[in-house]
């Protein structure tokens, strides 16, 4: 069980004399259990803020605290740890070791977090529609099915918190209801997920939908 809490967090960036308001002060609290869907345009600033809430991205201004204890402005060995224990993470990319095949990346996330469970490791597979491709390296997988393994690997230890950046895109209708039980079952099981989403059919089963537009978050 874990309480994620963003206070105030800025993040800009500079290229030249441009610079770009990714966040203008956003204010998040998750509890534990809770399914939030994050939303919004392109640009509007969702994977900057998954980055600055798990500790990967630092922000400019504000914090982040995972049960109370500090994230940002941590020594990296710090903020790994935290990641470590609380955080399923998926990214838009570099998900997947390119050197192990689908299987292998999911049972090596469950060996670096001493959970090592075969059974498991099927479970997924199955879970994100991958059985026919669980022994197929990352350069062998579609943009669709490289985010499902990701997306695999990011449940591998039943993680507190996951936190992913568009986990159904390009994902069919049927895996995407059963991906939707799943983080409903991790509802019901205190554990807290955190989506950010183009998918109308996943916002509509979220808890609470959160709104970003223009690095500012509107409340539904
Ligand atoms: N590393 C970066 N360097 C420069 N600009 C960035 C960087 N990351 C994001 N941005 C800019 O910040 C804004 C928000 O981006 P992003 O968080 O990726 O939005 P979203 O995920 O909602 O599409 C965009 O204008 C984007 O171009
Ligand atoms: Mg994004």
């Amino acid at each position: 069980m874990a309480t994620v809490v963003a206070h105030e967090l800025y993040r800009f960036f500079h290229k030249g004399e441009d610079e770009t308001f990714a966040l203008r002060g956003v204010s998040l609290c998750l509890p534990p259990g809770e399914f939030v869907a994050l939303v919004g345009p392109s640009g509007s600033g969702k994977s900057t803020l998954l980055s600055c809430l798990t500790g990967l991205d630092e922000p400019d201004g504000g914090h982040v605290t995972v049960n109370g204890n500090r994230l940002t402005r941590r020594p990296e060995a710090v903020r790994a740890r935290i990641r470590a224990t609380n955080f399923g993470i998926l990214l838009q990319s570099g998900n997947l070791f390119p050197h192990l095949n689908v299987a292998q990346n999911i049972h090596f996330q469950m060996t670096l977090a001493g959970k090592a469970d075969d059974a498991r490791v099927e479970q997924l597979v199955e879970l994100v529609g991958l059985r026919q491709r669980a022994h197929a390296f990352t350069t062998q997988l579609s943009g669709g099915e490289t985010a499902r393994a990701a997306l695999a690997v990011a449940l591998a230890v039943n993680p507190p918190i996951l936190v992913a950046d568009e986990p159904t895109a390009e994902v069919d209708a049927d895996t995407e209801a059963r991906l939707i039980d799943h983080f409903e079952t991790r509802c019901r099981a205190g554990l807290t997920t955190l989506l950010a989403t183009h998918s109308a059919a996943l916002a509509q089963r979220a808890n609470r939908i959160v709104r970003l537009h223009d690095g500012r978050l509107d409340y539904e």
